[in-house]
């Protein structure tokens, strides 16, 4: 039994905000974003708007796509850093919207990895006997971002995506999902308030410890050694180079980021999805906005070899294959 991508959605929010609007508020500029990181807009929620408002919209794209109304769901699975509130979790807030009556209902939360331990969990389920499952990734950064930071606020944006995953026979499907951590490496990208270490207080706020802190420097260095190890582990593991791959997602942080591990494996940039020119880091919906809109492209195709990639806080990092 394999876990088959039978659907996708994405949905981001109208809002943009530019490089030349972040010049009005940061001491920044369009061409050291676009220089450094590839960014050159990003979306952000219009007021009121919530972490499972995006994701709703991205799972009924998937459900679509999938052919299958939200009752044939098993599972809904949301990978999220910045859900709507700390309990219930937004899988639950996002299952009710959908109508999904017969669905069990959790966030997984592993940063910018999010989507791919979700991925993951998913695959395991179907093959224990579950036959469709959707998994979400859904952020709304902006809120954790603090937009006084010129380190981190040029990096990141709104948005989410969806994909179905069905039950099949056949050689289509997750072939293969490799995940890592290291909390050692826990204060390389962290929000240090909001949670049981720091509870919301006057405090807290003043410090401006609900916002993301990160060593943007070191992390981009870990990145670019763990995805390259994690893509050659999860190649040996399926009895491939990386020829076969016929389209690399990876995680869309930062494009330097990309091209350092496309050229440490030999990968050609025609077989890299790139589109954090638009959206910057979205972190767990980046790498399911990049497959729909892959799939929109027509750049991924049933019988495709796609490898994923991410990393993120944590320090996690994970790799899944698929024959789509
Ligand atoms: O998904 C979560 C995982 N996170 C990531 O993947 C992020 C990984 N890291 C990165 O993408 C890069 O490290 C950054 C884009 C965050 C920074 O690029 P960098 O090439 O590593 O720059 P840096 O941090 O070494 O900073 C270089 C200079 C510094 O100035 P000085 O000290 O050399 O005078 C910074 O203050 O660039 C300065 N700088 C900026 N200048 C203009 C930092 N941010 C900005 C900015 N505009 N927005």
């Amino acid at each position: 039994m394999r876990a088959r991508i039978t659907g996708t959605g994405s949905y981001v929010p109208e809002r943009v905000v530019t490089n030349a609007d972040l010049e009005r508020m940061v001491a920044t500029s369009d061409q050291w974003i676009v220089e450094r990181t590839g960014i050159r807009e990003r979306r952000v929620v219009a007021e009121g708007e919530a972490c499972s408002d995006l994701g709703v919209q991205a799972g009924e794209r998937a459900l679509k796509t999938a052919g299958l109304s939200p009752a044939d769901l098993d599972l809904i699975l949301v990978a999220t850093c910045t859900g709507d509130m700390p309990l219930p979790s937004t899988a639950c807030l996002i299952q009710h919207r959908l109508g999904a009556t017969r669905a069990a209902a959790c966030d997984i939360s592993a940063a910018c990895c999010g989507f791919v331990y979700a991925l993951a969990v998913a695959d395991a389920y179907i093959k224990t006997g579950l036959r469709h499952v959707l998994v979400i990734g859904s952020e709304v950064m902006s809120v954790i971002t603090d937009w006084t930071d010129r380190n981190t606020c040029v990096l990141f944006g709104d948005g989410a995506g969806a994909v179905v995953l069905s039950a099949g026979e056949g050689e289509r499907g997750v072939l293969s999902s490799h995940l890592r951590s290291d909390g050692s490496l826990c204060d390389l990208i962290v929000v240090p308030g909001g949670g049981s270490r720091h509870p919301p207080s006057e405090k807290m706020l003043n410090e401006r410890l609900q916002y993301i802190k990160m060593k943007g420097n070191e992390t981009f260095k870990v990145a670019v050694r763990t995805l390259e190890e994690i893509a050659r582990e999860t190649l040996a593991h399926n009895h491939l180079s990386i020829e076969d791959v016929d389209l690399y997602v990876p995680h869309q942080a930062n494009v330097r980021i990309i091209k350092a591990v496309a050229e440490r494996l030999g990968l050609p940039l025609e077989k890299v999805f790139l589109n954090m020119d638009r959206y910057g880091n979205t972190s767990a919906a980046s790498i399911p906005i990049a497959l729909d809109e892959a799939v929109r492209e027509g750049r991924l195709r049933e019988g495709h070899l796609v490898m994923i990639g991410a990393f993120g806080a944590g320090l996690t990092w994970a790799s899944t294959m698929i024959r789509w």
